[in-house]
């Protein structure tokens, strides 16, 4: 049977994962974020200790990364798509999400030893979902996958069905994510003055969205024959129905 994977990539908080998500729902896909991988892989670089800014320290990176056992699972919450992501067995989903981490990643994923890691992780987890021994729920497919992240157009799924690069302007993107932290801050009831303003998070995206362009190894590229989408003046909606009826064509 033919697999289908649609790939999709853009600079950070350009509604990756909302998108990829709904995507993956309305397709009946499975749906990995492999943002969450590098993020896994950070988390456990902070616990140890780990100062990125040494040469030292970055070279234990890859020991590390190598030894990180991390998987991520998209599970059904009412009518949405919900990822969990484990570390070593324990539920990271939220302790990935800190300042800290958004931080630290994109110094990790830039380096290479961490990238084939993850490159293998990947290719692991999109492996074996699809023989279905370790299926996410059996509302979805098991061979059909929907992954978002940098390079997965570019190096992990180069043969990929459907490309897509996912793009906004930059306040756009900083403005979407500000009001997405408020959100998530008056859910849980946290105190909002320990949340970053918006200048803070227009900052933080910058810095990664260099930092992700400029690395040497698999940087943030658009796929020759990928299908670019603006997502400046378009809801997450719009976005959704333009993937899917692309995917569609294609089947
Ligand atoms: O998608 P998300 O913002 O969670 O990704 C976190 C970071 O992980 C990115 O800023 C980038 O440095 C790294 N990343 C990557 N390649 C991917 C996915 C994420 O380098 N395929």
């Amino acid at each position: 049977m033919r697999t289908f994977i649609v790939a999709i990539d853009g600079p950070a908080a350009s509604g990756k994962s909302t998108t990829a998500k709904r995507v993956a729902r309305t397709l009946g896909y499975n749906y990995i974020d492999s943002g969450s991988i590098y993020r896994a892989i950070t988390l456990k670089a902070l616990a140890q200790g780990l100062d990125l800014t040494r040469e030292a320290d970055r070279q234990r990176l890859d020991g590390l990364a190598h030894t990180c056992q991390v998987d991520t699972q998209a599970q059904f919450d009412g009518d949405t798509l919900r990822v969990v992501t484990y570390l070593d067995g324990q539920d990271v989903t939220d302790a990935i999400r800190t300042l800290a981490v958004n931080r630290g990643v994109s110094e990790v994923a830039k380096a290479p030893e961490v990238r084939q890691a993850v490159l293998q992780i990947q290719r692991r987890m999109a492996g074996y979902k699809r023989e279905g021994s370790e299926t996410t729920t059996d509302k979805l497919s098991t061979t059909d996958l929907v992954m978002d992240g940098r390079d997965i157009g570019t190096s992990v799924f180069p043969q990929a069905e459907l490309k897509v690069y996912l793009e906004a302007d930059a306040t756009v993107r900083a403005q979407r994510r500000y009001e997405e932290m408020q959100r998530q801050a008056m859910t849980k009831k946290e105190n909002g003055s320990t949340l970053p303003t918006y200048d803070e998070v227009l900052r933080d995206l910058q810095a990664r969205d260099a930092a992700d362009v400029n690395r040497t190894h698999s940087p943030l590229r658009r796929a020759p024959d990928a299908v670019v989408i603006d997502s400046t003046n378009l809801t997450i909606d719009q976005q959704v129905s333009k993937i899917v009826e692309l995917a569609q064509s294609r089947m």
